[in-house]
């Protein structure tokens, strides 16, 4: 299988137009590359301008329409033609008090629409690593089938290592034990995040990782065409 490798571009690009032109400048990079599934996890008001690639949502609402002032829902997100949909990243637990429980809940609404959730779960700095991973990985995936949690991807992301931009990023050694921790009580695809670029991608996938959610390398053009290029 080919490594997936999303972008997420979080709350970016700025305007309309530098939008149009970051996507531009990405699309014709990766033209030919073939070695790596490529998914752009876009801003909702971008989503419908980018056309010629597999698309991500960022965050959904739990329920399929209603009085939910400001709210998306997967089924929205659907008719867009969203294939995946990254469910409790760190910044939506920490900035918007998302809960395991509304985490549950938008992973079924996602899994009910026939799209991908991308679960994000991981410690932070001086956390229990294990403990906290499999805290969340029970409370997330309650009362979800075996069946669909084979739909699920599941991106391990130590929140101490996201947007370090060439600061701490997680070894090899720790991003293994963690993988081969989830595997043992989660049976579907992994990837990882956490400062993800052309230098460090390929030490994450040598050891088994199906694939990377990249951030701030996401956002320059050639940083992330470099990503997909250098994939082992
Ligand atoms: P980063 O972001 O690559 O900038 O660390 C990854 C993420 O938060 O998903």
């Amino acid at each position: 299988m080919k490594p997936l490798i999303l972008a997420n571009w979080k709350c970016n690009p700025k305007t309309l137009k530098e939008t149009e032109k970051l996507f531009k400048d990405i699309l014709k990079g990766i033209k030919n590359i073939e070695k790596a599934e490529i998914v752009i996890c876009a801003p909702f008001v971008w989503l419908p301008i980018l056309k010629g690639i597999k698309l991500g949502a960022q965050n959904c609402h739990w329920e399929e329409s209603g009085p939910y002032t400001g709210e998306v829902s997967a089924l929205m997100l659907k008719d867009l033609k969203v294939e995946y949909v990254i469910i409790g990243h760190s910044e939506r637990r920490n900035y918007f008090h998302e809960t395991d429980e509304i985490i549950n809940r938008k992973l079924k609404a996602v899994l009910n629409a026939g799209l991908a959730p991308v679960l994000c779960i991981g410690e932070k700095k001086g956390e229990n690593a294990q403990e906290i991973v499999l805290n969340q990985l029970i409370q997330d995936l309650q009362g979800i089938s075996e069946k669909d949690q084979g739909k699920i991807i599941i991106a391990y992301e130590p929140v101490w290592a996201i947007s370090t931009s060439g600061g701490e990023i997680c070894s090899a050694d720790y991003a293994k034990k963690m993988l081969e921790f989830i595997k043992q009580r989660f049976n579907g695809k992994i990837i990882y995040g956490g400062s993800v670029d052309s230098k460090i991608i390929n030490n994450y996938l040598k050891i088994g990782y199906e694939g990377a959610l990249v951030g701030g390398a996401s956002l320059k053009a050639d940083e992330f065409i470099n990503t997909v290029r250098v994939v082992e």
